[in-house]
Formats: structure tokens, C-alpha cells, sequence
């Protein structure tokens, strides 16, 4: 063997690593993608071995001009990544010194690869919640952008998926659109506690070189540093809290396919999808199916499995670091992955969405969507409401025995469950009347559901 295939570690080994072991153990091929984030922590840190004079100026001169190369090499596509370089840190620590002689060897003085891969993925997980939520935010537009011509399109609101009671396509919405509000609050405050360095930590217990942990970070924008090293790094909460806000989104966004698939089935019929997010079937011609909606619903099962994963990773770890932590990569890699793809396809589909006012109103129309209404009016002229709810439960069985719509009722078969019901009955139980009724903070009356769109609005501002 000689020196140059040896490993970075090598001295105190007596047979090199079995190749199946080699592979095993390699990281490369998935933590290649942190190279930019690796390059830009080992500036920093190289920056501050110099001006606490642990490598000389000549030195950081080097390694920047060294690692402005290398960074070239990645962008283009022509850096050489090797396997037996085992990780993305060994294989850019390899090429700095090939490139600039001794200066590439002294950049890991007073650091670990522990902490410098730790410092990796938190740069890169700020990086990408710093994209998501700007994902998020895309997506509510385009739910407000949807809502706004819908206040007063009125579909069946459901409990059990059965018609419950009448709710605007708006109000409806805007649901969605509070969801994704608190989706984007929990990343951001996620990133609050990825947002610290770990370097300085080196492999457990810290370093004894003269270093200034709190002058990396300022360089790296981080908030602050990991204050106990054991900590810094071995534990991975920060991807799993990430993860776990990765599946709520998706959690989120599969309910709201579970309702576009079941509204674009001919059953409902209350929306189309664009072509272009749907696919048709190679014997059944006359299909058009939601593709999208249910590979969302679909990719949910991944990021939720990607969450355990790391739970899992992590549970059975003693302090401090140990190689496990090596697979929290691609499970963290993957949600992001997923959820970035999800949003960015998720707010373009729902700008292709073909409303069907007609359909939505038949349904609420046929469901008795204004029973609770009958019973609202009953308690307004001095009925308890228990017996309220006893006479319109009647009038309903009433109304279903003859296929009509309590509005369809003659006045004489209303009253027939209570002597209260008069003529101005018929406003209480229009559909517009129902919506029009619910008119507080939160309700679907179409004015409370406009101040909601653009309160919504200011905050997306
Ligand atoms: N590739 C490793 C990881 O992802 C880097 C740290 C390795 N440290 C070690 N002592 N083997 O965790």
C-alpha cells in the first residue's frame, strides 16, 4: 500500500478495509451533495485557525484559493469523487491538498470530522427551510389566489363525509390555507435551533487549540454555538423536529388531495383538474385520472417513514457521536427532496382548477345542508334547542319520505312540527341565507371570509 491510497486514518491498521466494507461504510455517494456547505464551513473555520494564529496567513491564502478551485470543480460537474475517499470531507480535504501542498493539511487542525459534518447539515437544512418556506408561502398565494373568486360559491360542508352544513368554496380554502400558515411557522421556528455551529466541538470533548467558536459562527450566520460538545456532535433533533414539520406539510397537503381526487370523481363532480396534472388509462379510454393528488397522498407514506427513520436512528444512541449518525442523510435528503417537489407542483395545480359552482350547490341543495338552520330559527322564537333539533329531525324524515328539499315545503307541512314557523322561514333556509347567518370571526359568511382572504393577504405581504 502506499501512502497516497492511504486512508486519511490509515496509520494504525495492519490490512486495509475489505472492499464490500469500503462500499459499506462510504458516504460519498449521497454526501456529495453538502459539498458546497462543507467548502463554505472550512473557510470559516480556516479563517479563524488564521486570525487566532494556529495556521499562518500563507496558510488561509492557500486553502481559499485552493477551495475556490474546488468549488469550480463541483459547479462544473468535474470534480472527481472516489469512493475510497469514503466521504464528502476526506474527498475535498484529499483535493485541497493535492492542490495546495501542506496548507490543505492543516485545515483540520483543532476539528473533527464530527463536527464538521454535523456544521454540514445544519448549514444545508437552514438553506433549505429557508426555500421551503418560500415554497409554503407560494402555495398559500395561490390558495388565496383560488379563494378570492369563491366566497359566495357554496358547497356542502361535511362531518363524516356526510352534507352537514353549507360552507363557501372559499371558507373552505382558506382552511387549508391556516394549515399551511402554521406549517410555515413550525419551520420557521425549526430553523431557530438549527441554526447554531457545532464546530469547536471537534470529535467529543472540544480542542485544545486556542479557537473562537463564536467568531465561526458569525461567519457562517449562524445564531449562536452548540454550548456542551457531547452535544454538538452526536444528537440530530433538529432533522427530526424538521422532519417532523416535513410530514405534517405532507399531511396536510394529502388531505387536501383526498379531497381534490374525491371532487373530481364524477360523483361529486364539483372540480376539474388541468390535463396537464392528470393521466389517462392504457385500456380504459374514457378515464382522466389525479395523478398528482394521489402521489402526494402517496409520498406522504415516505416522508412519515423518513421521520421514524431517524427517530430510530437516534433512539439507541450513547454520547457522543457514532457512525449511525451517517444515515441520517438520505431520510433527511428525501423529505426535502419530496416536500420541494410537492409544494412547487402543488401551487401550479391548484392555479389549474375548474370550479363547478352548478355542481356544488346541487350537493348542498340535496343534503339538507340547511337543517340546522330550521333548528337555529325555532331557538331564536324561544324553543329549547333540544327540542328544536327533535322537530327538525322529524321534518327532515318527513322531507326525505317525499324527495323534497325542506325549502320545498309547503308552509302548513312545516308547521306541522312547530306552531313558531312562519313565512320568513323560507330566508333561514336558502343556502345564502345559512352562510350569510354565520357571520363572526372564523365563520363562512361571505364578508367574514373576504376580511379572512385579505387578512391573509397582509400577512403574506
Ligand atoms: N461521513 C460521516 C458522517 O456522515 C462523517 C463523520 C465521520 N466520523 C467518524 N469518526 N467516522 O457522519
Amino acid at each position: 500500500m502506499t501512502m497516497q491510497d492511504k486512508q486519511a486514518w490509515s496509520g494504525r491498521f495492519n490490512e486495509p478495509v475489505a472492499e464490500l466494507v469500503k462500499r459499506y461504510t462510504a458516504s460519498v455517494d449521497f454526501d456529495k451533495r453538502l459539498a458546497l456547505f462543507d467548502i463554505q464551513g472550512s473557510l470559516a473555520h480556516a479563517q479563524m485557525l488564521a486570525s487566532c494564529a494556529i495556521i499562518s496567513m500563507q496558510d488561509l491564502k492557500d486553502i481559499q484559493r485552493g477551495m475556490a478551485q474546488i468549488e469550480n470543480e463541483v459547479l462544473c460537474g468535474d470534480f472527481e469523487w472516489r469512493l475510497d475517499l469514503e466521504d464528502v470531507h476526506l474527498n475535498i480535504e484529499k483535493r485541497l491538498t493535492a492542490l495546495v501542498g501542506d496548507a490543505g493539511k492543516r485545515l483540520h487542525t483543532g476539528r473533527s470530522r464530527n463536527d464538521q459534518v454535523a456544521t454540514d447539515v445544519r448549514l444545508y437544512l437552514r438553506h433549505a427551510i429557508d426555500e421551503l418556506i418560500m415554497l409554503v408561502r407560494a402555495l398559500q398565494t395561490a390558495l388565496l389566489d383560488l379563494a378570492q373568486h369563491h366566497t359566495h360559491t357554496i358547497m356542502p360542508g361535511f362531518t363524516h363525509l356526510q352534507v352537514a352544513q353549507p360552507v363557501s368554496f372559499a371558507h373552505h380554502l382558506m382552511a387549508y390555507f391556516e394549515m399551511l400558515k402554521r406549517d410555515a411557522e413550525r419551520l420557521a421556528d425549526c430553523r431557530k435551533r438549527v441554526n447554531r455551529l457545532p464546530l469547536g466541538a471537534a470529535a467529543l470533548a472540544g480542542t485544545s487549540y486556542p479557537i473562537k467558536r463564536e467568531y465561526v459562527a458569525e461567519l457562517l450566520g449562524f445564531d449562536g454555538v452548540c454550548e456542551n460538545s457531547l452535544d454538538a456532535v452526536s444528537d440530530r433533533d433538529f432533522a427530526i423536529e424538521f422532519s417532523a414539520a416535513g410530514a405534517l406539510i405532507m399531511t396536510h397537503l394529502s388531505r387536501l388531495s383526498e379531497e381534490l381526487i374525491l371532487w373530481m370523481s364524477p360523483r361529486f363532480g364539483f372540480i376539474d383538474i388541468a390535463d396537464r396534472f392528470c393521466t389517462g388509462s392504457s385500456i380504459m379510454p374514457q378515464k382522466k385520472n389525479p395523478d398528482v393528488p394521489e402521489l402526494v397522498r402517496g409520498k406522504t407514506g415516505r416522508v412519515n417513514g423518513n421521520l421514524v427513520a431517524l427517530l430510530t436512528l437516534m433512539k439507541g444512541q450513547p454520547l457522543a457521536y457514532n457512525k449511525d449518525n451517517q444515515e441520517d442523510k438520505e431520510p433527511l435528503f428525501d423529505t426535502v427532496d419530496t416536500l420541494t417537489q410537492t409544494l412547487r407542483i402543488y401551487a401550479d395545480m391548484m392555479g389549474g382548477i375548474t370550479v363547478k359552482p352548478e355542481a356544488m350547490r346541487q350537493a348542498a341543495f340535496q343534503g339538507y345542508a340547511t337543517a340546522t338552520d330550521l333548528a337555529d330559527y325555532l331557538v331564536k322564537k324561544g324553543l329549547p334547542f333540544r327540542d328544536a333539533h327533535e322537530a327538525v329531525a322529524l321534518a327532515v324524515r318527513f322531507a326525505v319520505e317525499r324527495e323534497r328539499d325542506l325549502s320545498e315545503l309547503k308552509l302548513e307541512e312545516l308547521q306541522q312540527f312547530s306552531d313558531l314557523i312562519s313565512d320568513d322561514i323560507y330566508a333561514a333556509l336558502t343556502l345564502e341565507g345559512s352562510l350569510a347567518a354565520r357571520d363572526h370571526t372564523g365563520g363562512t359568511a361571505p364578508q367574514q371570509v373576504a376580511a379572512a382572504i385579505a387578512r391573509a393577504r397582509k400577512s403574506l405581504a
